[in-house]
């Protein structure tokens, strides 16, 4: 019989909350325990999982003292995923962490060696590498189908009002957010413009806040970059950008050029394959809300539904951070305990985990030195 995952969260705010419901209804996990400092997130947690009797804890020393745990997933300020993961790690618990898995790459290193030491694993989640339009990228790549890339680019048109600063202290700061848009906000898109092209060699970026002068990081950012392989980028993030709209990330070489754009916007390659156009068909951005609204009038979603359109997921987060579907999150987390079961690591592992990181610390190197060059560690 298959294992049973018994896990716990620390961190039941926003993205912990997320961990909260989805475990109790995947098929091989257990939600045991849920801590948070404050007392009142957990149980809005538990309630909103329907799993109001989940024990709930402030205490993580308590809570891994009481109970039998064998992964405990962070969902804590990013600068403060290190010190509850190296607790459970050094308790022989495995880890899964919210993205980024830490703000430093010698934190990120570290936990990965205190892991091997215990012989426990830990991964991270990077939830938007399972949209279809953008594994289909992914899988396009890694067949060659674009041959040499000329440029590739990754843009993060996101919107957040004064009050999403205000009201939780730690974003935007650099102690706990490591930074703003940049590390918070655009690290998926960074992350998924190295998965699909490859490493990026160095960056000059500019940063600042443009309209939320109380925070202390950026609100708006990009920079010029270079592949390893010696094609060209550019990266994008702000949240700033009133009324926000989707990711869009872009790609093209010498046979091929795609787009993502909340869906496939474009795929087309030299060497055309019957599945490119069905994928286009099937993974075509969402319909405007007015298109919708005749759409419905006309009595058509449910043809739509038959036909299969419209069914790209997709974490918008374009205007707030709480339009995320969590049906990506299940698949990543499915995804790393199948790894786990058959005992390897899975894609999200530290050593992937850090890349996104590493272009984001270059980025912010560079924009302190006015945009110059800055090389990616
Ligand atoms: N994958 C995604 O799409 C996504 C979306 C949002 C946030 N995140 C990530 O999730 C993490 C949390 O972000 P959030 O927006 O949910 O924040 P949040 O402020 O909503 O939640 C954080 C929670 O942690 C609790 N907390 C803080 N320090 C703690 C500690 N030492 N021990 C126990 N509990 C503690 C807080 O009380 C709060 O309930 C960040 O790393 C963020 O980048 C990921």
């Amino acid at each position: 019989m298959a294992k049973t995952w018994r896990c716990a969260v620390v961190g039941s705010g926003l993205a912990g909350g997320w961990h909260v419901q989805l475990l109790p209804t995947l098929e091989n996990t257990q939600l045991v325990a849920v801590c948070d400092v404050d007392p009142a997130h957990a149980k809005a947690a538990i309630e909103s999982a329907k799993a109001p009797n989940t024990p709930v804890y402030t205490s993580l020393e308590e809570m891994l003292g009481k109970e039998k745990i064998d992964i405990l997933h962070v969902g804590t300020p990013s600068g403060d995923h290190f010190t509850p993961a190296r607790t459970a790690l050094e308790r022989g618990i495995n880890v899964i962490t919210e993205k980024p898995m830490e703000i430093t790459l010698e934190r990120i290193d570290q936990l990965a060696e205190i892991a091997k030491k215990n012989g426990v694993r830990i991964a991270g989640i990077f939830q938007n590498r399972w949209n279809v339009a953008n594994r289909a990228m992914y899988d396009a790549r890694q067949q060659g189908r674009f041959g040499r890339i000329a440029w590739a680019g990754c843009f993060t048109p996101w919107y957040r009002p004064d009050k999403y600063y205000q009201e939780v202290p730690w974003r935007g700061t650099w102690a706990l957010d490591g930074g703003a848009a940049i590390m918070n906000q655009s690290v998926h898109a960074i992350d998924l413009l190295q998965w699909i092209v490859g490493p990026v060699k160095r960056v000059s970026a500019y940063s600042s806040s443009r309209i939320h002068p109380k925070i202390e990081a950026e609100d708006t950012g990009c920079c010029a970059l270079e592949f390893a392989d010696g094609g060209y980028g550019t990266i994008m993030g702000t949240t700033a950008m009133f009324p926000g709209g989707p990711v869009r990330i872009e790609i093209g070489g010498e046979n091929g050029t795609a787009v993502s754009e909340g869906g496939l916007r474009v795929f087309k390659f030299r060497e055309e394959r019957p599945e490119d156009a069905q994928l286009l068909e099937r993974f075509v951005p969402p319909m405007p809300d007015i298109w919708k609204k005749r759409l419905a009038e006309a009595g058509g979603p449910a043809v739509m539904e038959k036909l299969g359109l419209n069914a790209a997921v997709s974490t918008a987060g374009g205007a707030s951070n709480k339009d995320v579907k969590i049906e990506l999150h299940v698949k990543n987390v499915r995804h790393i305990l199948e790894c786990w079961e058959a005992g390897r690591d899975a894609e999200t592992n530290p050593a992937e985990a850090r890349k996104s990181v590493a272009i984001v610390l270059a980025f912010y190197e560079s924009s302190r030195r006015g945009g110059d060059a800055v090389d990616v560690k």
